[in-house]
């Protein structure tokens, strides 16, 4: 029986070693519930990396073991593969480059090397679970090579990839040093998907451009076989945010924070620690909401939760810092005894108070200044069952091109930015309800189960059409 297997750099379940030996914790990503439904079928499978540095042989088979009962394989890296390959040439190339922030991105052979010598290792890990007539799924840009890598072991493969951050104009990719072994490795899969038509018009150019390639109607030609492109924007379990933020749990979360803040509008913002997602620039513009419109002071509260993430590479400590000082240095002007203008948390939250937070909170600043789709916007639509706030989408996240009826900026504009928080604190219950119901529609159909069928079926599709042209 044809089975799928699922690879990504991070495995859906965390293994961390505390004092009491090993735990395994499920991860609460997007990703993870969204391909739940496939790999946990049959003999499915999930490869890759579950987060921690083995000491020995005997822990390794503990993991393993552990894991295996829950259909996943882990690939184990070493603390130097997580120090070139992780934090250098995936989080410090290639992430800045793709979210346009060349002027952070190293060029180091030596991370490039541990990037290829990485993507190896997790092509010997597929090959050692596939069989002939597997379908093998690549996410993300941790694993650019290895569609290739597998394409050479096994030419008649099902591979599919999907990126799940933003390609770039072919001007950014054209900086790359390795960038023809990076094309050539994304090349390997039988379908490419993206978030969006944008990125995956700058992926065709970037092909025929660098690799004077022949692309038409989402078809690439290479010498020996044809590659197929196309946008899948990524969507959320929907229900399960709608449900969670109803849960009893979470309305008693809710109660207690309506309770402390008394009655304190609030203005909420999440998101991982990361300079792509402009959130220093989003501090300021809160500070020219107050300068511009005194009024709120006293009256609005911005809660900032910011997750811990790569916290090993310099820009994100950086990061920090700018981040600790903005806060420190706003709450110190205007704050009152009886006031805090930001509420500023860094670490992550359970569900059911992620939801109230959700839920309570009359705006969501999603303002990144580049992002592959942004699923906090879409989490925010579906815990409003009550159909009451507004959210605030940067133009530049994928979720934009779905979200149109979001107040829609440019994250740079601090001006456009501070006027729509006005503009959102100040809109009617019925342009806000109007807003998000035509939202809620959209996310609820076009979900995660409905985004990994679509890849699914697409890929088949695009193997069937392959072999007909084949015996033809
Ligand atoms: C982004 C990437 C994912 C990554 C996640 C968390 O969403 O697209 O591939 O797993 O960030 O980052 P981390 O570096 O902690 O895996």
């Amino acid at each position: 029986m044809p089975r799928t297997l699922i690879v990504s750099n991070r495995l859906p379940t965390k293994v961390l070693r505390t004092d009491d030996g090993l735990t395994f914790q499920p991860s609460e990503g997007g990703l993870a519930t969204g391909l739940g439904s496939i790999y946990r079928q049959g003999d499915n499978l999930w490869i890759g990396w579950p987060g921690l540095f083995v000491q020995d042989e005997g822990e390794e088979q503990h993991i393993k073991d552990e894991l295996r009962d829950d259909n996943m394989a882990p690939v184990f890296l070493t603390e130097d593969e997580i120090r070139d390959f992780y934090e250098g040439f995936s989080n410090s190339t290639l992430w800045p480059t793709f979210h346009y922030f060349s002027e952070f991105a190293t060029y180091e052979q030596t991370h490039w090397e541990a990037y290829v010598a990485v993507n190896q290792k997790f092509c010997q890990a597929v090959l050692a679970q596939a069989g002939p007539e597997d379908t093998i799924w690549v996410h993300d840009y941790q694993l650019l090579l290895l569609p290739e890598l597998l394409r050479q072991a096994r030419p008649e493969a099902t591979i599919g990839f999907f990126l799940h951050i933003p390609f770039p104009s072919q001007e950014l990719i054209r900086v790359l040093p390795w960038r023809t072994e990076l094309l050539r490795g994304m090349l390997g899969a039988d379908l490419i998907g993206f978030h969006t038509f944008g990125y995956m018009r700058h992926f065709l150019s970037a092909v025929t451009h660098l690799l004077g390639l022949p692309a038409q109607n989402g078809q690439i030609e290479t010498p020996n076989r044809s590659v197929r492109v196309d946008a899948f924007p990524m969507g959320i379990d929907y229900e399960r945010y709608a449900q969670a933020a109803v849960s009893k749990e979470a309305q008693q979360h809710e109660a207690e924070y309506r309770e402390a803040l008394r009655d304190t509008r609030v203005i909420l913002s999440i998101d991982r620690l990361d300079y792509t997602k402009g959130i220093a620039q989003r501090l300021r513009a809160f500070d020219l909401l107050l300068q511009r419109y005194p009024e709120w002071q006293g009256q609005v509260s911005l809660i900032m939760l910011v997750v811990p993430s790569r916290d090993q590479v310099p820009q994100y400590a950086a990061l920090k810092e700018e981040i600790d000082e903005l806060v420190g240095r706003l709450n110190a002007q205007y704050r009152t005894i009886s006031w805090n203008p930001i509420l500023y948390f860094y670490r992550s939250l359970p569900l059911e108070e992620l939801t109230a937070l959700y839920h309570l909170a009359e705006v969501a600043l999603v303002t990144p200044m580049r992002d592959g789709m942004n699923l906090v916007a879409k989490e925010y639509i579906a815990s409003k069952g009550d159909q009451r706030g507004v959210l605030i989408l940067s133009e530049r996240a994928g979720a934009a091109r779905e979200l149109s009826d979001a107040l829609i900026i440019n994250p740079t504009d601090m001006s456009q930015l501070a006027e729509a928080m006005h503009d959102a604190l100040v809109m009617p219950e019925e342009e806000q309800q109007t807003r998000l119901s035509a939202m809620q529609a959209l996310v609820k159909r076009y979900n995660v189960f409905s985004w990994t069928r679509l890849f699914m079926n697409q890929l088949a599709y695009t193997k069937m059409k392959q072999h007909t042209l084949a015996t033809e």
